[in-house]
């Protein structure tokens, strides 16, 4: 590689503004570390005069970034645009084709196109990176690409969500209710200010499992939707509940190979305050791995922010500044194969059910008389009564069934009127 390299910055949002400035501030320490010289020749935005915290060098900026590809003499370009499709895709495409280095922190992309991109990076023989699509700052995907490499990973799991992570600890520090503690996220800049479904929803873990099962396993990247549940249906009640069991509510993106059969899933968990992963909280994500012989790797940090995600495309890009010219997934295209998806209707769990109910006579039975007619035993049952509105919750913490079975004894509940809304369901995880 040559000694003088020139960057190309996509997107001065969140992300690629903060990159922007690292880059500029780092040059020394970059060129001491590689040996190589970098240039940021071109950066592009939609809006040029948009307030920035950094100021900008407005003369290499470009409104349509395909325009950099096809004028400029481009080495490594960072896409920091976002989105599975449209312009980040268009834009990505283009530089691999033209032998350009791509390092991107998009994790819709990935997982949505990921396999595509990677077999175009392959036949230009140029680097497709993507640290920063994991976890943010957790050097995860290094980790399993080179530091666990000869390892044989049956399973991944972990906090990948800070939006999620953070909302689920304040309300048990503080008490408050979803939707306070969601506005105040969005203050602090945890959650998207306009729309943190994605986040919310699981989403956005579910694509960082994908690409993680990916690399984990040397597959294809999954193309089901096994199970994708988020946190927006959770109630100060159950964390109040969660906290009386010595439990607390994590949502946890999961992916593991049953039987030869992939299951990934993201779904709200309860876990024991008494394990590792129930004591990971506020915006921190951690990954747990389960491999032979290394046995369990436990890995925790910010997994998102300007800070975190930079350090990540940082690594990424120091990579390939060190000649590190290599398949995006490891192994190539060909040899990676796509997983057959484990049936969700075979899994067995233990399941915190809330019920809202009418508080009279006859309700409580009608319920424990469907779970006894499906053979699912009650653990633990905790009902509280609001008698000035005559209704009453009802908790039931259940001994082991299937998904199928559990689904079909819960479809009686829908049509009775004195069950008042959908049933509140969070898996209990045994680590
Ligand atoms: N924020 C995080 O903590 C975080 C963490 C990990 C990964 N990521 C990923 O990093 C990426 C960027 O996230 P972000 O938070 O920085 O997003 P953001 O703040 O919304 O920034 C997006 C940037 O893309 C620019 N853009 C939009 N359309 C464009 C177009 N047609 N041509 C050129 N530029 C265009 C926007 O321009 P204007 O500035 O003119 O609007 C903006 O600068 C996403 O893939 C995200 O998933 C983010």
């Amino acid at each position: 590689m040559k000694k003088n390299i020139n960057i190309a910055i996509i997107g001065l949002g969140q992300i690629g503004i903060y990159l922007y400035n690292e880059l500029n501030t780092k040059k020394k320490t970059i060129e001491l570390k590689t040996g190589k010289k970098i240039n940021i020749i071109a950066i592009s935005a939609k809006n040029i005069n948009k307030k920035r915290p950094f100021k900008i060098n407005k003369n290499i900026f470009y409104n349509n970034p395909l325009q950099i590809i096809k004028k400029k003499n481009i080495d490594i370009l960072f896409e920091l645009i976002g989105f599975s499709d449209g312009i980040s895709k268009k834009v990505v495409e283009a530089a691999l084709k033209n032998k350009i280095h791509v390092i991107t922190a998009n994790k819709a992309l990935i997982a949505k196109h990921g396999d595509y991109l990677s077999d175009l990076a392959e036949k230009n023989k140029v680097n497709l990176e993507f640290e920063a699509t994991v976890a943010g700052g957790i050097p995860i995907l290094r980790s399993i690409k080179e530091g666990l490499s000869t390892n044989k990973i049956t399973k991944v799991y972990g906090i990948l969500n800070g939006t999620c992570n953070y909302i689920l600890s304040e309300m048990e520090n503080s008490k408050d209710i979803f939707a306070n503690v969601l506005k105040k996220a969005q203050k602090l800049g945890y959650a998207e200010p306009l729309n943190p479904r994605l986040d919310l929803n699981g989403s956005d873990a579910f694509s960082k499992i994908r690409i993680l099962s990916s690399l984990c396993f040397n597959s294809k990247i999954s193309k089901t939707k096994c199970l994708i549940e988020g946190i927006d249906n959770i109630d100060i009640k159950d964390i109040e509940i969660a906290a009386q069991l010595n439990m607390r509510i994590k949502l946890l993106g999961i992916s593991e190979i049953i039987n030869g059969q992939l299951f990934e899933r993201v779904h709200t968990c309860l876990v024991s305050k008494d394990t590792y992963i129930g004591n990971v909280n506020g915006v921190m994500n951690a990954v747990i791995l389960h491999g032979k012989p290394i046995g369990n790797s436990y890995f925790q940090g910010e997994g998102a922010g300007p800070g975190p995600t930079s350090s990540s495309l940082l690594s990424d890009m120091l990579s390939i500044l060190r000649g590190n010219i290599k398949n995006p997934f490891v192994i190539t295209g060909k040899n990676r194969k796509f997983l057959k998806s484990y049936n969700f209707n075979n899994y067995v769990n233990s399941l915190y059910l809330r019920f809202e109910v009418k508080d009279k006579p006859g309700v409580l039975s009608v319920i424990t008389n469907r779970l006894a007619e499906y053979n699912i035993s009650v653990k633990r049952l905790i009902q509280t009564p609001n008698k000035n509105k005559n209704i009453a919750s009802i908790v039931i913490i259940t001994h082991k069934s299937n998904e199928s079975n559990f689904k079909n004894c819960f479809s009686a509940f829908k049509n009775n009127k004195n069950i008042l809304k959908p049933i509140t369901i969070i898996r209990l995880y045994n680590e």
